[in-house]
């Protein structure tokens, strides 16, 4: 896992990312993970409330789940979980008290999608999540701060297909198998861009 981002462009949307992930081959998760953020102007002085997101996440045949944690562990922490289902990738916001099944995020956060793909080895989603960067879930608070130009994150990923994957808010899933961790993710002026609102704009469509 690398602390320090690579900076990529994604070629259909034209999005610039700061990104982390797991190399395609590594020891510790079949396939490879990679994460993106963009975030506002201004985010590396002022803390964002919401971020532009990209997951490549491994997955045979269409199949398995990803996610990651916003602010490392999978507990007390705001969690992403997206899957691929037919031509569609879902997704659903989290919170986990313990190490158990996540309930439902009782927060505001929201995510719209910009696009998706798939393959037969891996999935990709490019989102904007809205008020993800401060989490209130029944009181249980917390928040990944961008001014401080570094944010401890966690990934996950898994091969089996969550239950019922066309209703995120009543997936079901076993515990994750192909790899998991926290790492520190460095934020460099790269992840800050005047175009986030035009970028945040094309995220029009909802996947619910
Ligand atoms: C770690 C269970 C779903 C994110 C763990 C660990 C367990 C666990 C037992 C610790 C394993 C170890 O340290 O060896 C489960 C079960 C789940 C579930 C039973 C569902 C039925 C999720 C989801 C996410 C997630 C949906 C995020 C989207 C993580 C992360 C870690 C982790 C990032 C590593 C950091 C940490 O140890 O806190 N999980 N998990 N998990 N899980 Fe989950």
């Amino acid at each position: 896992q690398n602390n320090l981002p690579n900076t990529f462009t994604d070629a259909e949307t034209g999005i610039v990312f700061n990104s982390w992930g797991i190399p395609n081959g590594s020891p510790q998760s079949q396939g490879g993970w990679t994460f993106g953020m963009a975030l506002p102007e201004n985010a590396l002085s002022t803390d964002a409330t919401e971020f532009i997101g990209y997951l490549e996440c491994a997955s045979k045949d269409a199949a398995g789940w990803c996610g990651f944690s916003l602010a490392g562990p999978m507990t007390n922490s705001l969690l992403i979980t997206a899957w691929p289902h037919e031509d569609t990738v879902y997704t659903t916001l989290r919170y986990a008290g313990g190490y158990a099944m996540p309930d439902l995020y009782a927060g505001n956060a929201e995510i719209t999608q910009i696009r998706s793909s798939q393959n037969s080895t891996h999935f990709s989603l490019v989102f904007r999540c809205k008020n993800c960067l401060q989490w209130d879930h029944n009181g249980s608070t917390g928040q990944a701060s961008t001014s401080g130009g570094f944010l401890v994150l966690g990934w996950v990923q898994a091969f089996p297909s969550p239950g019922n994957p066309t209703c995120p808010e009543q997936i079901t899933l076993e515990q994750h198998d192909n790899g998991m961790g926290i790492w520190g993710a460095v934020l460099d002026e790269n992840v800050a861009n005047p175009s986030y609102s035009a970028w945040a704009a094309q995220a029009t469509k909802t996947v619910t």
